[in-house]
Order: structure tokens, then sequence, then C-alpha cells
């Protein structure tokens, strides 16, 4: 298992877990390409196993923030820990590029990610009311990364 950063030949495949998934947000193709192309302020991650490339997960920096753009992981491997994984991996590069907070909003029905969030420290700051699809409140929630 591994981490790195998304490539275009990964396309066909990040398209095909965020299908899986049709509640979240779907980022078109042109959106992915803009992504792995990349900038001194974004990363998208891609984590994979020997077979398959398993969940992506990205960010935008502009330090002393940085926001969680996108997290999916393949719904046959859901469950087992990669979301976690992924998400720390995000975290830890977001320090590393200088951060001291991370952000990012969920969809106020979506249970597993906002336990995920929960779970990682991440604290509610706000809500925006019917964002999704006019009729699901957004959660936005922080995490401080900053050393006491
Ligand atoms: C959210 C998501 C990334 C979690 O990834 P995952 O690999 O399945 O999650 P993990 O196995 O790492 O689980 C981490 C924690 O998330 C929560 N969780 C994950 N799936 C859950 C589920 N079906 N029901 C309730 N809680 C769940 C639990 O708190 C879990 O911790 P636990 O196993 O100790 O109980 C994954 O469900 C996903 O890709 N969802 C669709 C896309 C999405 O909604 N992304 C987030 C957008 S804000």
């Amino acid at each position: 298992m591994k981490f790195r950063a998304a490539e275009l030949a990964d396309l066909p495949f990040l398209i095909e877990i965020q299908s899986q998934w049709p509640t979240l947000p779907q980022w078109i193709a042109d959106g992915f390409r803009k992504e792995i192309a990349g900038s001194p302020r974004s990363y998208l991650a891609v984590l994979e196993d020997e077979e398959a490339i398993l969940g992506f997960g990205g960010l935008w920096i502009i330090p002393p923030e940085a926001q969680v753009t996108t997290l999916a992981i393949a719904r046959s491997r859901s469950r087992r820990g990669w979301g976690r994984r992924l998400l720390r991996h995000l975290i830890g590069e977001a320090v590393r590029r200088g951060a001291g907070t991370v952000a990012l909003e969920a969809a106020a029905d979506n249970e597993p990610a906002l336990r995920l969030y929960g779970s990682e420290g991440f604290r509610i700051v706000g809500r925006r009311p019917k964002l999704y699809n006019g009729a699901v409140d957004a959660v936005l929630m922080e995490l401080s990364c900053r050393r006491p």
C-alpha cells in the first residue's frame, strides 16, 4: 500500500471510484485534470496497493490554511481503515506544506464521513444550509494542527 500524487493515467479509475458514491459531489474529468496537473497550492493523492487504486483525496493549501477538497475510497474497499489513512496522509502533507489548520465540509447526512472527521479531531465550526441539492446542509469542520 502506498500514497502517491495522482497521474493522468489514473483518471478513469478516479472517475469510476467517485461514480460508486452518487451522493458525493461529482467532479468532471477536467476538474480532476486540473488537480492532477497540480500547482504549489494543490495536491491530489491516490492510495494504491499492488493491484488497484483504493481511493483518492485532495487538498488545497494556502498557508496557514488547507482544505480537503475531496476524499473517496472504492466502495468494495471501504470500512477497512483506508479512508482514515488517506485523511491522515492529507493532513500530514498539509502540515508539511505549512498549514496550521485543515478545513473541510461534508453533507450533514454523510454519517461515515462525519464520524471519520470527528474521530480524527475535526470540530464543527459552521453550517451552510441546504448546500447539497438544495436540501442537505453542509457541515463545516476544522482541525487545528498547531502544536501547543
Ligand atoms: C467517508 C469514507 C472516505 C470513509 O472511508 P473508509 O475507508 O470506508 O473508512 P474507514 O474504514 O477508514 O473508517 C474510518 C471511520 O469512518 C467511520 N465510518 C466509515 N464507514 C462508516 C459507515 N458505513 N457507517 C458509519 N461510520 C463509518 C467510522 O467512524 C470509522 O471508524 P471505525 O471503523 O473505527 O468505526 C468512505 O465512506 C467514502 O469514500 N465515502 C464516499 C465519499 C465521501 O462521502 N467522501 C467524503 C466527502 S466529505
